[in-house]
């Protein structure tokens, strides 16, 4: 059974700007964001997962990001290093919680951000790292030494998409869904490499984060506005398409992904 960590949205909005996507003028709705989470959490419970939830914290309105807060891996959690200011303390509640779960926290030094999940993708025992925006190219040797495992990694290049997330979609072994403009040659080669089946998300489907997903089972959450023809291509890998609206959420630079944190 597939375990999450979501938080729920009760201190989120725009109170800086700490990414191209985010305006201060824009606030937040906070009746529309209540009710997109409330879908979401729907949406995970009706697959069959697991959702647990950290509680949010006043002051702190990106911890809805859950995905940021760090990365599980067996009793371990990678605890996110955050690269702006206004997110750091997010660490201090993930590093309780988690501690409190029975896990052994593992952190990185001084200067070498991670930012968790946002940064570190996932799929049939291989590891994916991108860095370059908000991770630092240093964390691929501190956390293959410290969590025992090989990473796959890309230097991110376009500051809309500035975490791993926002660009690479894994669905399964052989099939990923990507945003060319992202990466770097040597990047879309270790992609084409790893991948049989390269999915290349056109700028319309990007403005609704279609590679920030999440994959339960043989279901595909992602935010509702995507194209009718990527749903058709990705039932066409056998999964079936679940649409969740995302539209406050993207005011602060996020979606699917970046809400979930999902356990290894
Ligand atoms: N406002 C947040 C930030 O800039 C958004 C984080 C998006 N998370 C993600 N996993 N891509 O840090």
């Amino acid at each position: 059974m597939k375990k999450i960590l979501l938080c729920p949205p009760t201190f989120y909005d725009i109170e800086y700007e700490i990414n191209p996507w985010m305006h201060l003028e824009n606030k937040v709705d906070k009746e529309k964001v209540t009710e997109e989470y409330r879908q979401l959490w729907a949406a995970y419970e009706s697959l069959g997962a697991k959702v647990l939830e950290i509680n949010p914290v006043k002051g702190l309105p990106d911890m809805v990001y859950a995905a940021n807060l760090g990365f599980p891996l067996g009793n371990k959690f990678a605890l996110s290093n955050f690269r702006y200011p206004q997110r750091r303390e997010e660490a201090k509640y993930a590093k309780a919680f988690f501690e409190k779960s029975g896990f052994d926290i593992v952190t990185l030094p001084d200067g070498v951000y991670f930012e968790g999940q946002g940064d570190l993708l996932t799929t049939n025992g291989k590891y994916f790292l991108g860095w370059g925006k908000r991770s630092s190219r240093q964390a691929k040797d501190v956390l293959s030494r410290k969590l025992g495992i090989k990473f796959i990694d890309f230097e991110l290049i376009d500051p809309y998409f500035y975490h791993l997330d926002m660009s690479l979609g894994p669905l399964n072994k052989e099939t990923v869904l990507m945003k060319p403009e992202s990466f770097t040659q040597e990047g879309m080669a270790k992609i084409k490499k790893e991948f049989k089946n390269v999915i290349e998300v056109t700028k319309e489907d990007n403005e609704f984060m279609a590679c920030n997903l999440v994959v339960v089972d043989k279901s595909v959450v992602i935010g509702q506005g995507i194209s009718g023809k990527l749903k058709k291509n990705i039932e066409e890998c056998g999964f079936k398409v679940v649409q969740v609206p995302m539209g406050e959420y993207r005011k602060g630079g996020g979606s699917i992904k970046c809400l979930t944190l999902e356990f290894y």
